[in-house]
């Protein structure tokens, strides 16, 4: 193990933390930058080798409609005032997001591989998640906050259109994940015992 970046390594885990989009600045990242980052993040273990994430990386006018679509998700036939408030929030801070990517996972269940290995859907779905860590931890590393959500905005009948999902038959969402430089401080998060969770023989 390299001594140099092991404990880099272990601060840049440790600190990363969940960050509220709200507050991040408008100024968003370096396209470039984050093209380069979403490179490095690819290099995840994947069993079959078949790469199944798929990257959407959004631009303003497409950070606004997601936030539109997952406002109107939230708000469903509009009885609920309740929900009616959440929604316009969600537009809102959504919309007003510096970047968003989001990560899909493709797999073709169909396919000769997937009928042969049927827990390949599960094992991409696990390279898929270790892909965005490696994001989160990278946009850590460049002091770039973000926040892995998950709220159903796929639900939405048009959200496969107005994204433009490739392949929406065989891709699923496995994060929308925001960034942007951020002032927010949140203290390192705390666990519970590693007794309760490790055996050790
Ligand atoms: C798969 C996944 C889905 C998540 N979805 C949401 C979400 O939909 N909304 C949200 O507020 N946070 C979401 N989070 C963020 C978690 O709430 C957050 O990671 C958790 O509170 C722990 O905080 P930390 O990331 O600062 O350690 C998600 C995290 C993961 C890994």
């Amino acid at each position: 193990m390299d001594k140099k970046s092991t404990p880099i390594l272990a601060e840049i885990i440790k600190r990363r933390r969940t960050r509220k989009p709200a507050q991040f600045s408008k100024t968003p990242p370096s396209l470039d930058l984050v093209t380069e980052l979403i490179e490095i993040a690819r290099h995840a273990p994947n069993h079959h080798r078949t790469e199944p994430a798929r990257f959407y990386l959004l631009n303003r006018e497409k950070i606004q409609q997601l936030g539109k679509l997952f406002g109107e998700t939230l708000v469903g036939d509009g009885k609920d005032p309740a929900l009616v408030e959440k929604g316009n929030r969600k537009t809102r801070e959504w919309g007003e997001a510096p970047g968003i990517i989001l990560v899909t996972c493709l797999t073709d269940e169909s396919s000769d591989l997937a009928l042969k290995n049927p827990a390949v859907i599960e094992e991409d779905y696990a390279t898929c998640s270790c892909i965005c860590q490696n994001l989160l931890l990278l946009f850590e590393s460049e002091n770039i906050a973000s926040k892995w959500s998950t709220g159903a905005v796929w639900k939405h009948p048009e959200f496969n259109d107005r994204i433009g999902i490739q392949d929406p038959e065989n891709e699923r969402m496995v994060g929308i994940l925001f960034y942007g430089y951020s002032e927010q401080q949140v203290p390192t998060r705390r666990l519970s015992s590693l007794s309760n969770h490790l055996k050790t023989y």
